[in-house]
């Protein structure tokens, strides 16, 4: 079988070998034939740090090939996304069969393998700060993969979304997902007061956040691209009194994976989700999709593709 393992010496840390052993599921787990797949930010990291051989790959998108043996799940011949916890980048993977969800006919492949990591983390992100119907919700690095999402299910469910982007090139496409204001930065005196932060951009906009947010309030940080933060109880004295930071780590709960993925799948079936694809290539080249999420060509999730 076909699938990428980690080589310092192969283009990105990455080598597609043919001689992978056939997966073999236990009795909760499917046999997913894999037609997408996308690639994201923590990914190369982990390329990094584990260089020998290791097999890379979370989220996946594909038609089941052997169902699991306890009746669990989907069965064979059903399309589904699935969130793994590695060595999804290969033909055939196996997969735990609540980490699955079926997909509707008017979910494409490359939609679906956007969703797991980056549009999970923006679902569970958002729960954080409960009802948000009628509050002001601030998405930073909006343009990116968990932020495109996190800016339309906020919006779905009814707030009034600010999102910032870092660059005014982007403010077009974020204000184009439904954001209600769009920032290049967090200067601004009129901003907020922000009764929920999802948060994936870390560094000085952090502390910066807190000032703009509401008594009690929450943030979650989720990632920290522009490096470490450093806040100060300073920060909460403009007006975010009480507010809460929440170190945020999205694929836990692990048991509730497929049924949350089945959420975003069907919100993407009633076109109430689009998932924003920047680029999709054939899996061949993934090695150069990690050097364009590198060079932060494009905007919202790159897919590779597997088959025809
Ligand atoms: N805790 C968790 O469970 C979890 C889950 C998923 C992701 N993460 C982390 O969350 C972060 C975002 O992930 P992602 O998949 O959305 O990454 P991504 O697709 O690469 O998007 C990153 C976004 O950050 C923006 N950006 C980059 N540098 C910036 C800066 N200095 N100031 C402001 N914006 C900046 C980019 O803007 P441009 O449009 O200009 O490139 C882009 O919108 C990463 O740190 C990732 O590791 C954590």
């Amino acid at each position: 079988m076909r699938g990428f393992v980690t080589d310092p010496k192969g283009a990105g840390g990455l080598r597609l070998v043919d001689d992978l052993a056939e997966p073999v599921p236990s009795g909760h787990d499917v046999v997913v034939e894999v037609r997408a797949f996308a690639i994201n930010h923590d990914e190369a990291n982990l390329i990094a740090r584990r260089p020998d051989g290791w097999r890379p790959g979370q989220d996946v998108a594909g038609v089941v090939v052997a169902a699991a043996g306890d009746g669990s799940g989907p069965g064979v011949g059903a399309r589904v996304v699935c969130y793994l916890d590695w060595e999804g980048w290969a033909e055939r993977v196996v997969v735990p069969s609540h980490c699955v969800a079926a997909l509707d006919d008017r979910v494409s492949f490359e939609q679906a393998a956007s969703l797991p990591v980056a549009g999970l983390t923006a679902l569970r992100a958002l729960r954080v700060g409960g009802a948000v119907l009628g509050r002001q919700v601030l998405v930073t690095g909006a343009s990116g993969g968990v932020g495109q999402f996190a800016v339309q299910l906020a919006v779905a469910a009814g707030a009034r979304v600010t999102a910032q982007v870092s660059r005014s090139e982007r403010e077009a496409g974020v204000r184009a997902l439904g954001a209600h204001r769009v920032v290049t930065s967090l200067d601004a005196d009129d901003l907020g007061p922000f009764h929920v932060v999802l948060d994936g951009i870390g560094g000085a906009q952090t502390a910066q956040a807190i000032r703009h947010m509401a008594p009690g309030g929450q943030l979650a940080l989720y990632g920290k691209v522009a490096g470490d933060t450093s806040i100060s109880i300073s920060d909460f004295y403009a007006q975010g009194w009480n507010a809460h930071v929440i170190g945020f780590v999205s694929p836990v709960p692990d048991e509730t994976k497929g049924e949350d993925l089945g959420i975003l799948a069907e919100l993407v079936a009633d076109g109430r989700l689009t998932p924003h694809i920047g680029l999709v290539m054939d899996w061949e080249r993934t090695a150069e999709g990690f050097a364009a999420l590198e060079r932060r060509e494009t905007t919202g999730k790159i897919v590779m593709r597997i088959g025809a």
